[in-house]
């Protein structure tokens, strides 16, 4: 056992927040002559050495397919993958991880095999969908498919005016609607939603409740049970972790009930010339080979988060979020507009930037100059562009490995862009 892959590489038990930036080797790079400032992982986070070793080792040490073979290899992989799944629901307290944490490619793969099992078994003509016009494009179109193949009703929560979801009306809304789908922290706007009452209205109304977690379970404690959902998706490429690999957590009484998604391997019980029968949970979702290694670093991610701890990776971004905030209110004023609701106590470390009448492109284009990593477009939440009344936006994104020095090269490099575009 001692040589057992297991043993070979582990994160940390303990990670100290304040020095931990030197864990992720691809921070100390230099791009245009300048060490790189990365606030983009809302879109995609970086990994540290940890995660990195987990999958390497796996490779180097063991891999074999899993759920297939008896051979040492073979089974090595199955603890590694099966172990990583328990890792995995206990971060988000799943009351029964072995059987409700479904391993998909990422969060939107999550969200379309809702829309194409539950939804197709239980949506026809006329039923009622509840989404928010803060959704990512992954938590529209799977709907927008639905609607269009089974004459579904789409229904969209609004916005105030200082970009928190509009529930004045969630009652009404709420009628006679069969499923909510919506965010718990807006990738646009870092808007935190107030997802525990929407479930608890949503379940009042008799809805299923489907929370798209891809922005808030890397940065904030997450407990299924509290957020009231009844299924919650995320990717573990925003969470320290690899590409390639995402999670559906569901309630087992409705993942039992839901037919397959893919066909094939592994998630068959048995195959005949006239039908086949379903494997059981949570092996029913998982057809083919699946990312077995990812997983290992999906594990490995999981247990680097807890090392630090979300409470404290929580903390950090509303310091940061509220740095960053006065040093741009204090350097720019009116010419730099932050969207999204003010302060900081309903939102994470997200920031969509217009800078006077620069275009989003063309400031991301200066700050990468200067080394600066942000993500400048529509983000995949064009209906929410719409409402914002642009067609695009620059956005800073904080993680665990963003400190103030970070804020301030932003800063500068925006002024920059000031100085290049007066
Ligand atoms: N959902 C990712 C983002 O917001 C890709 O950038």
């Amino acid at each position: 056992m001692t040589n057992s892959p297991e043993h070979l590489a582990a994160c940390p038990s303990h990670v100290d927040l304040s020095k931990l930036k030197g864990d992720f080797p691809i921070l100390s790079r230099t791009v245009h002559g300048h060490q790189v400032v990365y606030l983009d992982s809302a879109a995609s986070s970086q990994r540290p050495q940890c995660v990195l070793d987990a999958m390497d080792v796996y490779y180097q040490t063991t891999h074999a397919n899993v759920h297939r073979g008896v051979y040492t290899f073979a089974e090595e992989a199955d603890r590694l993958y099966d172990a990583s799944r328990v890792a995995v629901g206990r971060f988000i307290g799943a009351p029964d991880p072995e059987h409700e944490v479904i391993f998909t490619k990422n969060a939107t793969e999550s969200v379309n095999l809702v829309a194409a099992t539950w939804g197709r078994a239980n949506l026809g003509r006329g039923d009622v969908v509840l989404l928010t016009d803060m959704e990512h494009h992954a938590n529209i179109v799977p709907w927008l498919m639905l609607a269009e193949e089974r004459g579904v009703e789409l229904r969209w929560v609004g916005l105030d005016e200082e970009y928190r979801l509009d529930l004045s009306d969630l009652e009404r809304l709420l009628d006679g609607v069969k499923l909510v789908a919506c965010t718990t922290m807006s990738n646009v706007l870092g808007t935190i939603t107030p997802f525990a009452d929407i479930a608890e209205a949503a379940h009042r109304a008799g809805a299923v409740v489907l929370a798209d977690g891809a922005q808030s379970v890397p940065h904030l404690p997450t407990d299924v049970g509290g957020l009231g959902c009844d299924f919650l998706a995320f990717s573990a490429h925003k969470m320290l972790g690899p590409t390639g690999i995402g999670v559906l957590w569901g309630r087992r009484e409705l993942l039992e009930e839901m037919p397959p998604f893919m066909g094939g391997g592994g998630m068959i019980r048995d195959v005949r010339h006239d039908g086949f029968t379903p494997n059981e949970l949570p092996w029913k979702f998982e057809a083919g080979t699946p990312p077995i290694a990812e997983a290992v670093g999906l594990g490995a991610a999981v247990s680097y988060l807890q090392a630090v701890g979300l409470d404290a990776v929580h903390a950090h971004e509303v310091e940061l979020t509220a740095y960053a905030l006065s040093t741009f209110e204090e350097r720019f004023g009116s010419d730099l507009k932050i969207f999204g609701p003010p302060g900081t106590s309903e939102r994470g470390g997200v920031l969509s930037l217009a800078f006077r009448d620069v275009h989003p492109h063309d400031l991301a284009q200066v700050l990468d100059q200067a080394g600066v990593c942000v993500r400048a477009g529509h983000h995949c939440a064009k209906p929410l562009m719409r409402r914002m009344g642009v067609t695009a936006t620059a956005r800073a994104s904080f993680y665990l490995y963003n400190d103030e020095s970070d804020v301030d090269v932003l800063a500068d490099a925006i002024a920059e862009a000031g100085t290049l575009f007066a």
